[in-house]
C-alpha cells in the first residue's frame, strides 16, 4: 500500500485535505487519520493532488500528405506524463482502402511499434464507408471498446467526408451509446478560398487565416449539429476556436440539441498576426481551425464559464518546424496542419485559468480529466479520486515556477507555441495505475506501461 500524504485533494465537487491509499493499480481509499499501514509514502504537503490528466484529442504518428506527426505513442506519451497527463485518447485514421477493423489493427500496430508510457484509448475517423463491410464493422467497434467516431467535414481530398457518410455514421453511433466528434469547418468552401488565394500568387503562411474564415467553422458547425440530430446522435465539436461557432454550438444547446464541445490550449493564446511572423515562423501557426482575432481568447473563456465549452483538449498534432512544416515554404496550402501541445496544457490552463483568475482549480479538474473521462466512457475508471478508480494521480506543486520552452519540453517536436511563457504551478509526480511514471519532475517510468483502455458509452447516449 501506497499513501500520497498531505496534499490538497482536488475533485469537480471540492477541495479538502486528505490522504489518498493506493493499492496495485487502484484507490483504495481517501481520507483523514485512516488507520491504514503502509510500504511507502509520498509527501504532498503544499501540493495538489489531481486525477490524472485525459487529453481526449492527440494525433500520434498521424499521417497528413506526405509526412506523418513526429511524435509516437512513447515520445508523445512521456511529453504527456511530464505534463500530468496519464491517458490520451488518439485518433485512428481510416486510410484509404482500409476498413474501420483494418485501420484499427494499424494502429494497434503502432502502440507494439511504439510502447506508451500512459494509458490509450482510440477514437476512429471515420473516412470511407463505400467497402460493403464497413458499416457492419463500424456496428461492432462500441463492443471493443472504441466508443467514439471522429467525421472531418475539412481536408478536401484526405479526411473530409461529405454529408451521407456523416449521417450513416452517426446513425450508428446514436444506435451503439457512441460519441460522435466532428472537425466542423466548410471544406468545400475553403478548397475555392485556398485554391483563389494560391491563382492570386498568395502563397504565405499569412493566409491560412483568410482562407478559413469564421463563418466557415459556424457554419459547419451548424450544419453538423442538425444532421446529428436527424440521425438522433449525440455530438462533439472539436477544436472550437471563435465566438461564431461557440454561438453555433450555444443555438444548439438552447434548442435542446445533445451536443458538447471542446476548444484546444492555443487558441487561448495564439492570434492571426502570427501567421504573419517573417522567416516563415508564420509556418508553427498553421494549424486549423486556424488562430483568430485576440479578442477570441476572451471569448473562449467565458464560452468556458458559461459551461458551452467542457473540454480543454491539446490537438496535439506535432510537425517539425524544420523539415516537416518546410514542406510548405512555397505553398501555405503544403504546410501539415497541427502543432503540439500535449505538454503543454495543464501547465498553460492552470497559469490562465487558475493563476490568473479566471476559473477554479475545481472546475480545472473538470474540463481536463472529470468531463473528458465522462464523455468518453472512462468514468469513474478514471477522471476522479475515488475508491475504485485507477490511481492516475498528480501530485501538483502550485509554487514551482517555469519559463516554458522547446529545451524544457519532451516531445519530439522543435518548437513549442509557448516558447517564454512563465508559468506558476508543475506536475511534480505522476502516477499511472499506482505506479510513478515522473518523480520528482523525472522520467522513472518505462514505455510500455501505459495499455490501451476499452471505453464504455458516453455520457451522452440516450
Ligand atoms: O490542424 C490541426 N488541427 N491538425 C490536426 C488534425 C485536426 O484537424 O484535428
Ligand atoms: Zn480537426
Ligand atoms: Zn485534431
Amino acid at each position: 500500500m501506497l499513501a500520497i500524504r498531505g496534499g490538497k485533494v482536488v475533485g469537480p465537487a471540492g477541495s479538502f485535505d486528505a490522504d489518498v491509499f493506493v493499492e496495485g493499480e487502484r484507490i483504495a481509499a481517501v481520507g483523514v487519520d485512516l488507520p491504514i499501514t503502509v510500504e511507502r509514502e509520498i509527501d504532498a504537503a503544499g501540493c495538489y493532488v489531481l486525477p490524472g490528466c485525459i487529453d481526449p484529442h492527440t494525433h500520434m504518428d498521424m499521417p497528413f500528405g506526405d509526412t506523418h506527426t513526429c511524435d509516437d505513442f512513447t515520445s508523445g506519451s512521456i511529453a504527456a506524463a511530464f505534463g500530468g497527463t496519464t491517458c490520451h485518447v488518439d485518433f485512428c485514421m481510416q486510410q484509404p482502402g482500409d476498413t474501420p477493423k483494418q485501420s484499427l489493427e494499424r494502429w494497434f500496430q503502432k502502440l507494439e511499434d511504439g510502447p506508451p508510457l500512459i494509458d490509450v484509448g482510440f477514437h476512429l475517423a471515420v473516412t470511407d464507408l463505400s467497402d460493403p463491410s464497413s458499416l457492419a464493422e463500424l456496428r461492432d467497434l462500441p463492443g471493443q471498446g472504441v466508443t467514439s467516431f471522429k467525421l472531418f467535414m475539412a481536408y478536401r481530398g484526405s479526411f473530409m467526408v461529405e454529408d451521407d457518410v456523416m449521417f450513416q455514421t452517426m446513425e450508428v453511433a446514436a444506435e451503439h451509446g457512441a460519441l460522435t466528434m466532428v472537425h466542423a469547418e466548410n471544406g468545400h468552401v475553403i478548397d475555392v478560398l485556398v485554391k483563389r488565394a494560391l491563382a492570386e500568387g498568395k502563397t504565405g503562411t499569412e493566409y491560412h487565416g483568410a482562407t478559413r474564415p469564421p463563418v466557415t467553422e459556424s457554419e459547419a458547425t451548424a450544419r453538423a449539429i442538425a444532421i446529428a440530430g436527424l440521425a438522433g446522435a449525440p455530438l462533439y465539436v472539436v477544436h472550437v476556436s471563435c465566438h461564431e461557432a461557440l454561438k453555433a454550438v450555444e443555438d444548439g444547446l438552447a434548442a435542446g440539441a445533445r451536443v458538447r464541445a471542446e476548444t484546444c490550449t492555443h487558441y487561448f493564446v495564439t492570434e492571426e498576426a502570427d501567421l504573419a511572423r517573417p522567416d516563415f515562423e508564420g509556418g508553427k501557426y498553421i494549424f486549423t481551425p486556424p488562430p483568430r482575432d485576440p479578442a477570441e481568447h476572451e471569448a473562449l473563456w467565458e464560452g468556458v464559464g458559461r459551461g458551452s465549452l467542457c473540454v480543454v483538449s491539446s490537438d496535439h498534432a506535432p510537425f517539425r518546424w524544420a523539415d516537416q512544416k518546410s514542406l510548405g515554404r512555397d505553398d501555405f496550402s503544403a504546410i501539415p496542419n497541427g502543432a503540439p501541445g500535449i505538454e503543454e496544457r495543464l501547465l498553460a490552463v492552470h497559469q490562465l485559468g487558475v493563476v490568473e483568475g479566471r476559473i477554479t482549480l475545481e472546475r480545472m479538474v473538470e474540463l481536463l480529466a472529470a468531463e473528458p473521462a465522462r464523455l468518453f466512457g472512462l468514468y469513474p475508471r478514471k477522471g476522479v479520486i475515488a475508491p475504485g478508480s485507477d490511481a492516475d494521480l498528480v501530485v501538483f506543486d502550485p509554487e514551482a515556477e517555469r519559463v516554458l520552452g522547446v529545451d524544457n519540453l519532451h516531445s519530439k517536436v522543435d518548437y513549442t507555441l509557448f516558447e517564454g511563457f512563465g508559468v506558476k504551478g508543475l506536475p511534480r509526480d505522476v502516477l499511472v495505475r499506482g505506479t510513478e511514471v515522473i518523480s520528482d519532475g523525472r522520467l522513472v517510468g518505462k514505455p510500455g506501461h501505459g495499455r490501451f483502455v476499452e471505453r464504455g458509452p458516453t455520457s451522452l447516449a440516450a
